[in-house]
């Protein structure tokens, strides 16, 4: 996938280029600069004592040394001042510029720590939706492997609300298969979120019966269709590019490309979830889909339980389907 989310420490990943979250002498300091010189050696230092500093938002380039990255890009985020300092431009730039050079190099992997969200102190969900965004943008245009690089729990903040009414649905679902599963300490915190849904009814659009089942001849015309042939059909019937579609799904180009032209390529369950998503298909769509692979949504596993939350609640922003995932100890979708 070109864009995954990883728990690690930056200095092990063996990207082409890992970003260094610097500031502007470029000559080191503490937390993920200062675990990039450790691990790297001194003649990173040295290298960069040639650089005559980095303005903030932009972006330069060393050798890596004794780290397994060939490259480190070394960028200074903003200090967080409160929001009116241009703080959310400054910091996007770091991820565009960083990328700009990695593409400069030709670098065909990259990962990013989550720049100014420690001692810079900017919000970290805010820092990581600016991430996402950027390198989401960036994506749609340019074939990369981007990793952005997770260090501690704290930096996915989902909502209270959000996490109670996924905790509840799962409890739910869950309960029917497992009566041993303790049901979850946060059951009395669900009747204070009673009216919590993600989607409140009055707000959400309510979709007409007929447009929310499958219709019988939908079903009987398509029996035999292959999963790449339903894919394709879906894809024309919901109005979009194949580019759109895998950029959207987070699927590389590759990948794609064998879909299409393999009629009977059986692609993994998240695959098949992904593309589910980046179509916004309904529940028995998605169904469908999986169906096709050879998969199903199972009600005993938590991942398809949230994916299901997602899709009944007709929220198909991968942002906070991926803030559930990793709130549940998930592996991300994206
Ligand atoms: N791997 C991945 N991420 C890490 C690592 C690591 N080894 N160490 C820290 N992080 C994470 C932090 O948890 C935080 O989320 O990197 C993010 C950025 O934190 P900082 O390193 O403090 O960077 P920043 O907030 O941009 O502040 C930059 O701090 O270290 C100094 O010299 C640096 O003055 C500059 C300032």
């Amino acid at each position: 996938m070109p864009l995954e989310i990883i728990r690690n420490d930056i200095t092990k990943v063996r990207a082409d280029a890992i970003v260094n979250a610097a500031n502007s002498s470029l000559l080191g300091g503490g937390g993920v600069d200062g675990a990039i010189h450790r691990a790297a050696g001194p003649e990173l230092l040295e290298e960069c004592r040639t650089l005559g500093g980095c303005e903030t938002g932009q972006a330069k380039i060393t050798r890596g040394y004794k780290l397994p990255a060939k490259y480190v890009i070394h960028t200074v985020g903003p200090v967080w001042r409160g929001g009116k300092y241009n703080e959310a431009k400054l910091l996007a730039d770091c991820y565009r510029n960083s990328l700009a050079l990695a593409m400069e190099y030709k670098l065909e992997s990259i990962a990013f720590p989550l720049i100014s969200t420690g001692a810079y102190g900017y919000p970290r969900d805010e820092a990581l939706k600016i991430a996402i965004s950027a390198i989401g943008d960036f994506l749609l245009e340019n074939d990369m492997t981007v990793y952005l690089v997770v260090y501690d729990k704290a930096s996915f903040v989902l909502s209270e609300k959000l996490f109670s009414s996924i905790a509840q649905y799962i409890d739910d679902q869950y309960i029917d298969e497992h009566p041993e599963y303790i049901r979850s300490r946060r059951l009395e915190a669900f009747q204070a979120e009673e009216d919590s849904f993600l989607y409140k009814e009055s707000v959400a659009a309510p979709v007409p019966e007929e447009k929310r089942r499958r219709s019988l001849d939908d079903v009987v015309n398509n029996l035999d269709e292959t999963f790449s042939q339903m894919l394709l059909r879906l894809i024309d019937e919901k109005g979009m590019t194949d580019a759109e579609t895998y950029r959207k799904a987070n699927i590389d180009r590759r990948l794609f490309s064998k879909i299409r032209n393999d009629i009977n390529y059986k692609p993994s369950k998240t695959t098949a979830i992904a593309f589910a998503i980046a179509l916004e298909l309904n529940l028995d769509e998605t169904r469908d889909l999986l169906l096709k692979a050879g998969y199903a949504l199972s009600r005993s596993n938590r991942f398809d339980i949230i994916i299901q939350y997602f899709i009944e609640n007709r929220n198909y922003n991968i942002f906070e389907i991926n803030e559930a995932l990793f709130a549940f100890d998930q592996p991300l979708l994206i």
